[in-house]
């Protein structure tokens, strides 16, 4: 998505400034304005959230929220689609910054994914195979999965996704996150080779043989997280052998062998309840965005909370949320003026919606 260049003068503000300017606007603009952010926001956005939360929260709400004429979503661009498609025709659903994608969800394209079902439908009946997409995706995606007898999941509620869709079908195929995909079939007691196959959609039938997909229950499309594929095995010995009584949760979209490794794993709002309900004194190695584990530790002082990776990664996209960027958009609509709104074309939202609506009923 293209964002257009800030205005220079609103560059120089400092931070102080910056937020006063926001505080006015969002004065400025009351009720009709709710703005949602996702955990992994910095600090100096997430104070200006009337709800924070994970992806599945935030959907939630955004469907709930009748009232707010404006929904300034600061997160990424496939959860302010899911706001606009979720939210009422009279709302208007604003991202500040456009270009703030997310790397995982680019890794499936609408072209791919039909190939892929196309070459998949050649090997299994159809009628046999559900769709599942883990929201991080386009629009797009989510529509061919609910024109496809499937539903959207989360990493809060991809179990009972996947539960539901094996009641609908013999086979999954799951995207674009193989992580998620593996490690909540390995859960539910599908072994991670013989019952699944890994499709890489730059490879002939996705690299597979058409034997492996006919004996595989779940396709797990070849898409990660490049912020959670940082981390490893090596970092969840390194916390154990410096806190024997370390607690160890990380984020489902980790490698099977970083799940496997550590004691806990779960949404970000897991990974947050858990740790602001247990005992003081306890010890938290944290593998998850640092955005979201530096507000852990400042909220958990009675604890010790740290990040498994010593060299600190933000999510980068989620970083482009700038105040600045903020401030742009809330200053804008005080002014009148609609910018960087997101709106998904109604041929795709009426079947996305399909695919959302199923997720919010089965979750
Ligand atoms: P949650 O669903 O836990 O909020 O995660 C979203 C996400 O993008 C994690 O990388
Ligand atoms: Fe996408 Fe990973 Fe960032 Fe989540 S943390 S928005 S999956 S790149």
């Amino acid at each position: 998505m293209f964002q257009a260049p800030l205005p220079l003068e609103l560059t120089h503000l400092t931070p102080e400034e910056t937020a006063e300017r926001i505080g006015t606007a969002r004065q400025q603009l009351g009720d009709e304005l709710l703005i949602l952010g996702h955990h992994y926001q910095r600090d100096e956005i997430i104070r200006w959230a009337d709800h924070r939360g994970d992806s599945f929260k935030l959907s939630q709400l955004a469907a709930q929220a009748k009232d707010a004429r404006y929904i300034v979503f600061c997160g990424v661009h496939f959860m302010a689609e899911s706001a606009d498609i979720l939210a009422g025709d009279d709302q208007i659903v604003i991202l500040p910054n456009l270009s703030a994608g997310c790397s995982m969800a680019d890794m499936a394209n609408i072209r791919q994914v039909e190939d892929a079902w196309c070459d998949l439908t050649g090997i299994v009946p159809e009628a046999d195979l559900v769709p599942v997409t883990y929201v991080n995706s386009a629009a797009a995606l989510k529509a061919f999965v609910g024109r496809h007898g499937g539903a959207c999941c989360t990493s809060s509620n991809a179990r009972k996704v996947l539960e539901w869709a094996f009641t609908k079908g013999k086979k999954v195929l799951f995207f674009p996150d193989q992580h998620l995909g593996r490690n909540t079939a390995v859960e539910m007691g599908y072994d991670p080779d013989s019952d699944m196959a890994v499709w890489n959609p730059n490879a002939a039938l996705g690299g597979c043989t058409a034997e492996k997909i006919a004996a595989s229950r779940v396709i797990l499309w070849k898409g990660h997280c490049s912020v959670h594929g940082r981390f490893t095995v090596d970092q969840v010995a390194a916390a154990r052998a410096e806190y024997p009584d370390v607690n160890v949760i990380v984020h489902p979209e980790c490698t099977l062998a970083v799940v496997r490794a550590s004691d806990y794993n779960g949404s970000t709002e897991k990974i947050i309840r858990t740790i602001s309900e247990a005992k003081p004194g306890t010890v938290w190695a944290v593998g998850t965005e640092i955005n979201l584990v530096r507000r852990l530790q400042a909220q958990n002082l009675d604890k010790t909370v740290f990040c498994l990776d010593p060299v600190i990664c933000p999510c980068s996209t989620m970083y482009r949320v700038h105040p600045h960027y903020l401030l742009w958009v809330l200053e804008n609509l005080v002014a009148g003026r609609v910018v960087n709104q997101v709106e998904v074309k109604p041929e795709i939202r009426r079947w996305a919606r399909v695919a959302l609506d199923r997720m919010l009923e089965i979750s």
